[in-house]
């Protein structure tokens, strides 16, 4: 099976950009659909169900889009389920690393699956579910304990991890009314990583896997992005089904919406301090957190790195935060307040994490659909929402 990411140039190509009131996020509907094409015909060949992990990407204009091609949803605690519910429908899963009694008593009435992460929040849990008269599926979620990523910040897997339950700490445990198996181990990895992961899952916990009916893989299958290797995934899936007999479950965030976004800024200012700097009106630290997070240098269309074109800047947002430097770049010509740039790929972990700090005016949520040449801008910021999140 072949990988659908093409370059990210090509993201709303076709678009013009003084048509986006900057600053603002814009979707590509046409490479959305094509990635959830791509899903879907792993679902098929793979015979499992997958759902979309909305901590990646709830940018829920699009869900009418995303339920043609997927099962559900998965959330990590009651707000995002509450987001399932009303804009998406479908199977909702939500797992908390700890759910509070509120956040039990909130999600249980409309909750399809809910995941644990200790012994003890799973018998709770069903002691509230048994009350409720509903009938949901429970599952744990566990920790193979096996390390394929190099990013400790995303390694759910690094020693002492609070994320999943360890063997050990299952033992001597009654699990009979366990319906499923939950394990996230990975981060924009490849197939690789999850066969070496499963190898993990099934010596550690095979005895398991023969009784629950369900097993969830998490997220961090790059699924989508150039090169990944489907065919094995595809293989990998259908072998534990088959071998366990169960249905797996998928809930990528990443691989639905990489490479279908792009956050349109504009130069505001230039200035000189040993180098030249450019002031935007975006702030990586407000709408592209994880460039520090990671750290990465985010791409700039028509830009390159330092060297590549005679006019180089290092670019930052209009903060206080010294640090709010989104990268060192060069450009073709000398940068003039009001320029245009795009940074590229940024629909997933953008405006899930985006943040006002400092007031910046925060980017409108803009789609575009080249089929009919039509840009919507389905929410813009005003003041008040700035002002309504703090008091
Ligand atoms: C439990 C769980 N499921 C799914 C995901 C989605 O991962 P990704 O967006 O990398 O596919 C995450 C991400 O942190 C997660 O913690």
């Amino acid at each position: 099976m072949s990988t659908v990411a093409g370059p990210v140039h090509e993201v709303c190509s076709s678009l013009d950009l003084s048509r986006v009131p900057a600053p603002a996020f814009v979707v590509d509907l046409s490479r959305l659909r094509r990635n959830l094409e791509h899903l879907a015909a792993v679902k098929t060949a793979a015979g499992c169900r997958i759902l979309l992990a909305q901590k990646g990407f709830s940018m829920w204009a699009t869900y009418p889009l995303i339920r043609q091609y997927l099962d559900g949803t998965c959330s990590s605690g009651p707000w995002e389920a509450m987001l399932a519910r009303e804009k998406f429908g479908k199977e909702i899963h939500v797992y908390s690393p700890a759910f509070t009694d509120e956040d039990l008593a909130e999600v249980i009435p409309f909750a399809d699956h809910l995941s644990f992460n200790s012994v003890r929040q799973w018998r709770r849990g069903l002691e509230f579910i048994r009350r409720s008269g509903r009938h949901i599926e429970t599952a744990l979620r566990i920790n193979p304990q096996v390390s394929t990523g190099d990013h400790a910040i995303y390694d759910p897997c690094v020693p002492g991890s609070r994320l999943g339950i360890p063997l050990s700490e299952l033992k001597g445990e009654d699990l009979s009314a366990l319906d499923g198996l939950h394990f996230h181990t990975l981060c924009e990895q490849n197939a690789d990583a999850l066969a070496t992961t499963l190898d993990a899952v099934e010596s550690k916990f095979g005895h398991l896997l023969h009784k629950v009916k369900w097993l969830n893989m998490g997220g961090g299958h790059h699924i989508t992005k150039a090169g990944y290797d489907t065919d094995l995934l595809v293989r990998l899936v259908k072998r534990i089904r088959e071998r366990y007999n169960l249905t797996v479950y998928l809930e990528p965030g990443e691989a639905i919406a990489i490479g279908t976004g792009i956050l349109v800024s504009r130069v505001v200012d230039t200035v000189h301090n040993a180098m030249n700097l450019g002031i935007l009106d975006v702030s990586v630290t407000c709408h592209m957190p994880d460039c520090l997070e990671m750290p990465y240098t985010p791409d700039i269309r028509g830009a390159g790195p330092q060297g590549t074109f005679p006019h180089h800047y290092r670019l930052g947002g209009g903060t206080c935060l010294a640090g709010d430097v989104i990268g060192d770049y060069s450009f073709p010509h000398p940068l003039q307040p009001g320029d245009r740039l795009v940074f590229e790929d940024m629909a997933h972990y953008t405006m899930v994490k985006t943040s006002m700090f400092n007031g910046v005016k925060h980017p409108a949520l803009c789609l575009w659909d080249p089929d009919k040449d039509e840009l919507t801008t389905v929410r813009s910021f005003s003041y008040e929402d700035f002002r309504d999140r703090l008091s």
